[in-house]
């Protein structure tokens, strides 16, 4: 199995992680939240990170995640059909997750729709935790879960100063 090539994302991605996003994760809601302007804003945002994940050259998932101080917030990530259950997913939380602890940060959240049960068992995996629902969090009409992982507790000493 290749290892996937994790990457920052420039603004000749935000296309094919737009289409990415509304074939894979906003399939059945109504409009196209993360179009290509959106994806495109986030790629320039300074407290975003938009990562691609690629095999032989080719794109098979990204990630977007918003950091503040103290928390991670996953705001999408997903995989290719054709390349899913290879890793690929856990790569790119991985790598998220390794920034997150290099800046300092302790939590990541994220949430997903309630009528994925493949998510839910992935961040499950990954040692996310299922903390609570958000009725109408998608267009005012589905569910979301909520979930949580702490990565990391900050140093005491530092706390102090
Ligand atoms: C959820 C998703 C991102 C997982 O990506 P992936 O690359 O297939 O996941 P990985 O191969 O890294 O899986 C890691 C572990 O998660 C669990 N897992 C992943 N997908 C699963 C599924 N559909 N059902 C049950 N467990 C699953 C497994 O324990 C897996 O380890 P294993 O394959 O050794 O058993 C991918 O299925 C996807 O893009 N789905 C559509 C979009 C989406 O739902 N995004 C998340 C919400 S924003």
């Amino acid at each position: 199995m290749p290892t996937p090539n994790i990457r920052l994302a420039t603004e000749a991605d935000a296309q094919s992680i737009a289409v990415m996003s509304r074939c894979l994760i906003e399939l059945g809601l109504r409009g196209w939240s993360w179009n290509p302007p959106r994806v495109a804003r986030a790629i320039r945002s300074r407290d975003t990170c938009v990562v691609v994940a690629e095999v032989e050259h080719q794109a098979a998932g990204f990630a977007i995640a918003e950091f503040s101080d103290t928390r991670m917030h996953v705001s999408l990530l997903a995989v290719e059909a054709a390349q899913q259950r290879k890793g690929i997913g856990r790569t790119l939380m991985a790598w998220l997750e390794q920034s997150a602890l290099t800046a300092g940060i302790s939590t990541v959240q994220l949430e997903l729709r309630a009528n994925n049960p493949g998510a839910k068992f992935f961040y499950q995996a990954l040692g996310f935790d299922f903390v609570g629902k958000v009725p109408g969090y998608y267009r005012g009409e589905e569910t979301a879960f909520k979930m949580r992982k702490v990565i990391g507790a900050r140093d005491a000493s530092t706390l102090k100063q």
